[in-house]
């Protein structure tokens, strides 16, 4: 009897709240609701000069996000902070979390992991090994992971392949195009399958049909399979493409 009652009373404080419990259960469980970077307060200064100027940064999982601004901005510097490449300045009273993690509390040894696992980078000049195929390529950071050499291969041919490269993975980059080149870079900043993919002027150096093709690629990596994305960029094609764009001036992001 009194167990009836007590559902009952659920039932009638669900029914006055469901809205409030449909709604914080969509918010716990979405995955595209989840913050991928906090950033706050990030400074960076070379010497007197000052070059980020107190940035902050919410980027939730899945949304691509673009910054643009003029050069010497310091985007690069940004992003190569964000990616764990470079440390801010004012570590102690500063914030950057990625995918939940604090990393300023990160030793330098589970620094390196962490950003072989959760980061990706996709450069202006595509940064292939020369001597490597594009397999081989795509393949060294699931080797420094730890994945075994065939699951490594595997990995790296289906994603080469997605990228409509699977005739070309015994090519070295000399042999390959540009664009191709970029698309053998981003099947390598994917293999570890990383929370963040973080690209600086990614199609910087390729012809505008290639630029086209991989800029499609983002978006489709991002519908297929959820992935965050912070590209610096001069193309305002892309820019204006992204979920956000933001604007970065004199070492602060404006709007
Ligand atoms: N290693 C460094 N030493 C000194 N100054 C630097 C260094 N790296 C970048 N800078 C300076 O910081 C500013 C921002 O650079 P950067 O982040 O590369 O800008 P952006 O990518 O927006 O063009 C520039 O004025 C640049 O000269
Ligand atoms: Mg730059």
């Amino acid at each position: 009897m009194k167990i009836k009652s007590l559902l009952e009373q659920f039932g009638k404080d669900f029914g006055r709240y469901n809205h409030f419990v449909f709604f914080s259960l969509m918010f716990t469980f979405n995955p595209y609701l989840k913050t991928m970077i906090k950033a706050t307060n990030i400074n960076k200064y070379y010497g007197k000069l000052q070059v980020l100027k107190g940035v902050d940064l919410h980027i939730q999982k899945g949304e691509v996000v673009s910054i643009v601004g003029p050069s010497g901005a310091g985007k690069t510097t940004l992003l190569q902070i964000l990616g764990t490449l470079d440390t801010q300045s004012n570590k102690n009273d500063s914030t950057l979390l990625i995918n939940e993690e604090d990393v300023t509390k990160l030793s330098d040894n589970a620094m390196a992991k962490f950003r072989n696992c959760h980061i990706g980078f996709i450069f202006q000049f595509h940064q292939l090994l020369p001597e490597f195929t594009a397999l081989e390529n795509v393949c060294i950071p699931a080797f420094i992971k730890g994945t075994k050499k065939e699951e490594a291969e595997k990995r790296a041919a289906e994603l080469l392949e997605f990228l409509g490269l699977s005739h070309r993975l015994q090519h070295k980059p000399n042999e390959l195009s540009g664009g191709e080149q970029q698309r053998v870079a981003v099947a390598r900043a994917l293999v570890n399958n990383p929370s963040v993919i973080f690209a600086d002027e990614p199609s910087g150096n390729l012809d505008s049909e290639s630029a086209d093709n991989l800029h499609k690629l983002f978006f489709d990596l991002r519908d297929q399979f959820g992935q965050t994305f912070v590209i610096v960029t001069h193309n305002e094609e892309l820019a204006n493409m992204a979920d956000r764009k933001l604007t970065m001036v004199d070492g602060s992001i404006t709007r």
